[in-house]
């Protein structure tokens, strides 16, 4: 999965659409991404969608159905334990059966909005990978948290937390990091660059100082996500530590969504 050469452009749908909109997004997504020969033959971007629950057997069917090539399709949250008394949840050997790849975890809204706390994040994390899935996890600060100057301190905590137990092995092969600066969701305003750029390294860094190896830094894969569209995607694209991006409502929309795949 973790390809370094390949950005990864990942949508995330949130709590959108419903099944039929999904598999008409990919026959759409499928028929463009065909015509525009440029993009057919790239090879060095790879999209996932994380849908809804229950849209991602529908999706990951249109999506063998249509082939559109390098897309994929993801899960935005799983709970932790593999089976039991726990209403309302999906483990991540559910999610597996039925064909997700990759899933989020860790995003703001599930902290903010629903109480995770690292450790919970942390424990969804291994369970997704002892099942296969590749982890997408989240970290960033509030506006508070920016103003103060406690970015670094919010992330390395973060990172400490969410990636406890994790190897060595399983980071470099399954998860990818996602820096979302949560004052820049759904605001239309990204980070600058020069932002995204100090806070992606400082991230690596921190990662090989948690795992005791600056080997580890060339092969970690760090997403931006936050307002990105189809305006400032090539030239976020452009930073170099940057591994790809996460595109929250500016994937809703199908032309929109392969305009930021075709600034790769
Ligand atoms: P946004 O959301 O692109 O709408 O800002 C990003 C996210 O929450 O992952």
């Amino acid at each position: 999965m973790n390809n370094l050469s390949n950005k990864l452009i990942v949508a995330n749908w949130k709590m959108h659409k419903t099944r039929d909109e999904s598999v008409k997004f990919i026959e759409e997504f499928s028929a463009e991404a065909r015509k525009k020969k440029e993009f057919a033959k790239k090879t060095n971007s790879i999209a996932v969608i994380c849908v809804p629950f229950t849209n991602i057997d529908a999706a990951v069917k249109a999506v063998k159905c249509n082939k559109p090539a390098n897309l994929l399709i993801g899960a935005q949250n799983c709970y932790f334990e593999y089976e039991g008394a726990f209403t309302g949840e999906i483990s991540a050997h559910m999610l597996k059966e039925i064909g997700a790849e990759y899933v989020i975890l860790g995003h703001s809204e599930r902290r903010n909005l629903f109480g995770e706390t690292d450790e919970i994040i942390n424990k969804k994390v291994i369970s997704c990978l002892n099942e296969g899935l590749n982890v997408i996890l989240c970290v960033g600060e509030n506006l508070e948290q920016k103003n103060s100057g406690t970015t670094n301190k919010i992330i390395s905590e973060q990172l400490k937390k969410g990636l406890a137990g994790v190897n060595k092995e399983r980071l470099l092969s399954s998860l990818i990091l996602a820096y979302e600066p949560i004052w820049a969701i759904g605001s239309q305003k990204s980070a600058s660059s020069l932002e995204i750029s100090e806070i992606t390294e400082n991230i690596k860094k921190h990662v090989a100082k948690l795992y005791n190896s600056e080997d580890i830094i060339p092969g970690l894969k760090v997403l931006y996500g936050g307002s990105v569209n189809s305006k400032n995607a090539a030239e976020l694209l452009k930073i170099p530590s940057l591994g790809g991006v996460l595109v929250g409502g500016a994937s809703l929309d199908c032309g929109e969504f392969l305009k930021i795949l075709n600034c790769v």
